[in-house]
């Protein structure tokens, strides 16, 4: 029996997409490639040699996909823009035609009553801004403002929710340290860097949509975020795991909340990120909200060997893992709300992804009973409702993701989504797991109190 009576009455259920996971028309209406589209064509980068190019073909079939989200009932769809439609050199020229389809866009979701949040940047910087130096050149922090300037003024009339930058933890860590995603670099102060401007880029962004949009913004970063454990007493495992939280957690959460970088971290880094005076007062700016992504949670031990935060990841015994392979603990998506509210305060916090991804069967009739994701899709709304109870601010929860897409370096064999997409026809299936999403926010919309 799900209950969900706990959650506000006024809580937005939404499910999330990004620009390139699933628009496709790389070329097309005077787009010009993003880092992603050079990353997925170097050798052996990305699973099956996949690309974005085609992907799930939402700048053409986006009535369809809107059609989709009226089926399941959503409030809200969280969306990207594709920086390289708008900017198609990251600077300069504006594309019109860019404009003109997150335009239509919106005006589709208003008038079948569902709400955009638009996310800025989802990782597709665009190739010639990384050929000016990337996010680790400061330059990209201030083009990135401009962007959201011209963005917010020209959609700001119609949408007032706003996510600045998603993940700054992927585009640091995992593009330019791991080397696992776009760019693709290996390089710690390289990496240090990027996570300071794409910040930076964030607190700028801030300002300008508050300054361009018509209507009063909602404006707030996106972080994903673990709670992590150490997987032993043993001091160092102890120590480890602190770092591992200072990587992971504090990196973002301190400075985007006045804190500046933790000190421990830049000792552990060895590196100081390169910050002007004003920078961290810019970065701390008050935001309407946070934005949280939740997956796993990590269970770290020391790594002396590895690479700053020497903390290294160890799977948990039998737990029951996603096709990532990620542990499924619903229990962390609880305690991450519920630290964060108790030690940063945001007014209101977003579960802007939370979801799944398995090895979804296909039935002779077509529908997909992807049980799994069903049980994940529960469990992590009793998570958010337990965190409620215990009295972090939750206001809204977006599913990652809507529909099945890119899935960055593993390209299109792991499937998040509610719908299914057969990506040599296009065609789209609602899986036993969206139906239950649209049960589940209509019986909660019917009455606040309902047991479902
Ligand atoms: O697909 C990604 C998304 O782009 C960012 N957050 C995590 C998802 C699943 O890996």
């Amino acid at each position: 029996m799900l209950d969900l009576s706990a959650l506000p009455p006024s809580f937005i259920w939404g499910a999330a997409t990004a620009a390139y996971q699933i628009e496709g028309a790389a070329a097309e209406d005077g787009r010009k490639p993003s880092i992603w589209d050079t990353f997925s064509r170097i050798p052996g980068a990305v699973d099956n040699g996949d690309t974005g190019d085609v992907a799930c073909d939402h700048y053409h079939r986006w009535p369809e996909d809107v059609a989709l989200m009226r089926r399941l009932n959503l409030d809200a769809y969280r969306f990207s823009v594709a920086w390289p439609r708008i900017f198609p050199d990251g600077v300069g020229q504006l594309n019109q035609a860019g404009l003109d389809f997150y335009d239509r866009l919106v005006d589709a979701l208003l008038a079948e009553g569902i709400r955009p949040f638009v996310t800025l940047y989802h990782w597709d910087l665009p190739q010639a801004l990384q050929d000016a130096g990337g996010w680790p050149n400061r330059a990209t922090a201030e083009a990135f403002a401009d962007y959201a300037s011209v963005v917010a003024g020209r959609l700001g009339d119609r949408v007032a929710d706003w996510n600045t930058v998603n993940e700054p933890l992927c585009v640091s860590w995992i593009g330019h340290l791991e080397g696992r995603m776009a760019p693709g670099e290996r390089d710690l102060t390289r990496a240090v860097h990027t996570s300071h401007h794409v910040l930076l880029g964030h607190g700028l962004a801030n300002q300008a949509i508050h300054a361009s949009a018509q209507l009063p913004a909602n404006v707030g970063i996106v972080l994903n975020l673990s709670p992590i454990e150490p997987g032993t007493d043993r001091p160092e495992d102890v120590a480890a795991a602190t770092r591992a939280d200072g990587h992971v957690n504090r990196w973002w959460l301190d400075p985007v909340h006045g804190r500046g970088y933790p000190a421990d971290m830049v000792e552990c880094y060895g590196v100081e990120p390169p910050v002007r005076p004003g920078d961290l007062e810019i970065i701390a700016a008050p935001t309407e909200f946070l934005g949280i992504n939740y997956y796993f949670r990590q269970v770290v031990v020391d790594d002396p060997a590895g690479q700053a935060p020497f903390a290294r990841q160890i799977p948990v015994p039998g737990s029951v893992e996603t096709a990532m392979p990620w542990e499924v603990y619903a229990k962390g998506l609880e305690d991450i709300l519920v630290s964060v509210a108790k030690t940063y305060g945001p007014r209101s916090i977003l579960v802007t992804e939370n979801g799944s991804a398995w090895d979804d069967t296909v039935e002779p009739t077509g529908d997909v009973q992807d049980k799994e994701r069903t049980d994940y899709l529960e469990q992590h709304l009793e998570a958010v409702r337990n965190a409620v109870l215990r009295g972090a601010p939750v206001d809204g929860y977006f599913a990652w993701s809507l529909l099945d897409n890119f899935e960055w370096a593993y390209g299109y064999d792991k499937r998040f989504g509610l719908v299914r997409v057969d990506y040599g026809t296009q065609e789209r299936t609602i899986k036993a797991s969206g139906h239950r999403y649209a049960d589940v926010i209509t019986t909660h919309k019917r009455s606040r109190d309902s047991v479902i």
